[in-house]
């Protein structure tokens, strides 16, 4: 059975990983991929993003389906031509999309159904947004209505900051058309919490819970990053908690695509505030899986990801369920030098475990996993490994708790160097102190 991956980082890779291990023979194709996915057996580059083209690929070679990785493809419509020419495809239509692709489109939906979110208001005007500024407090949050890549979104601890925010994105047009409407909206407190289901148009499957860490430092300090680590299950996440967010946040959300558009399928990953008095709101919808959740996530799914998948293009979810390993999950992202502004390439990476020996080593069960994210082969003969993107590599163990899963991570972290390595140190510090109160 051929499969197809679309995208290039650490999730993507882990997704293609977690594939192969499921009986039968299976090969996966990912587009474009990175070095640790043209390394590993079964796996596949293919060094294609035109859309046609990879509909063309999928015809040719016969895939039996696609999953679609990041935010960027949905957006172009990648789910509508795979469609169009009869390829299945796991991933929400383009108009569905705009749930992630226009900060205004999300919260005026999320208002239509009912479902909780930070108050706000949305502006094409500076001016207007500057006025509207001046009647409000600090902190406020001030969000680029378009795909921004993660820089969108500008916490402001101070009114002058939050000017500056709108004055970046508005006037100066530092994120181009993303930023010629925002969204201002109230500062939540609490902790995050990343909630993601498959939805086959008709039922959805929650997945494991997760944790994501934005910040680039240690303590939740520096800039707002794509996400430095994370783990799974996320244990502020109670059973009761869970059935409300299906209640409030899940099933709404579901029914609003129903009504307005057409049945969502695809991930669809809910950003949470979980609120000191144990409400919760809606901080953000993606259309797609989370990086560095993904990682986490699979590392406990127990269930076949093969058959999920085939449920999930072929609307029978509610067929299936998801099973998970009862330990935690947690990923330790190891980014390149000048992360997030302006990560530096052509680092050597030296250190990293060879999947083959990772396998045979003693302990009979591998309880970690080195996914790549930017990396390019170079060098003399191409077997050299270099940094190529902002995150560079994914560290992911199992262990029976937090404290054990982070202890793990770091050990298998700190074997692997380059040049200019940025990691945080403090992964799962919420989950601890969740454990400790
Ligand atoms: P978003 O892309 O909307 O999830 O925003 C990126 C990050 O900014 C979130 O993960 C939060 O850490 C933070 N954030 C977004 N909205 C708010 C809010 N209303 N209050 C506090 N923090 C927020
Ligand atoms: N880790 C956050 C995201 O994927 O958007």
């Amino acid at each position: 059975m051929k499969l197809l991956v679309i995208g290039s980082g650490a999730r993507e890779h882990a997704l293609a990983w977690k594939l192969l291990q499921s009986p039968g023979n299976v090969k996966v194709f990912v587009a474009p991929g990175n070095a640790g996915t043209a390394l590993e057996d079964g796996l596949e580059n293919l060094p294609v993003t035109a859309i046609p083209e990879l509909v063309d690929f999928a015809k040719k070679e016969s895939i039996a389906f696609t999953i679609v990785g990041p935010e960027a493809p949905l957006a172009e419509g990648i789910v509508d031509a795979f469609r169009a020419a009869g390829q299945k495809i796991f991933g929400p239509i383009k108009q569905a999309a705009r749930l992630e692709t226009s900060k205004d489109f999300a919260k005026a939906f999320m208002q239509r159904h009912g479902i909780p979110t930070a108050a706000y208001a949305t502006f094409a005007s500076a001016a207007e947004a500057h006025s509207y500024l001046d009647e409000k407090a600090a902190p406020i949050v001030i969000k680029a209505d378009g795909l921004a890549a993660g820089k969108g979104v500008v916490v402001a601890m101070t009114l002058a900051e939050a000017h500056d925010a709108v004055d970046a994105m508005m006037v100066a047009n530092q994120l181009g058309d993303a930023g010629a409407r925002v969204v201002i909206e109230e500062f939540l407190e609490g902790e995050e919490v990343s909630f993601i289901v498959m939805a086959d148009g008709r039922h959805v499957l929650p997945l494991a819970t997760s944790q994501d860490h934005k910040r680039l430092k240690d303590g939740d300090q520096g800039p707002n990053t794509g996400g430095m680590g994370a783990y799974s299950p996320a244990p502020v996440i109670t059973p009761a908690l869970h059935a409300r967010i299906m209640r409030e946040v899940i099933h709404p959300a579901m029914n609003g695509m129903d009504q307005e558009a057409e049945p969502y399928t695809g991930f669809l990953y809910a950003g949470l505030m979980v609120m000191p008095n144990g409400g919760i709101k809606v901080l953000e919808f993606n259309c797609r899986m989370g990086d560095p959740e993904t990682e986490a996530v699979l590392f406990r799914l127990k269930s076949n990801l093969v058959t999920l998948m085939e449920h999930a293009v072929n609307g029978t979810l509610d067929k299936v369920e998801a099973e998970w390993d009862r330990r935690t999950a947690l990923s330790v992202v190891m980014a390149a030098h000048g992360y997030p502004d302006s990560p530096r390439k052509g680092d050597v990476i030296h250190g990293l475990p060879n999947p083959a020996s990772v396998e045979a080593s003693e302990t009979s069960e591998k309880d970690f996993y080195v996914f790549h994210a930017g990396t390019a082969l170079d060098g003399e003969n191409g077997r050299e490994i270099v940094t190529a993107g902002g995150r560079v590599l994914c560290v992911t163990v199992l262990g029976d708790s937090v404290k054990l899963a982070q202890r793990r991570a770091y050990e298998v972290a700190e074997q692997i160097r380059f040049d200019g390595c940025q990691m945080r140190h403090d992964i799962g510090h919420w989950a601890i102190n969740h454990h400790r109160r």
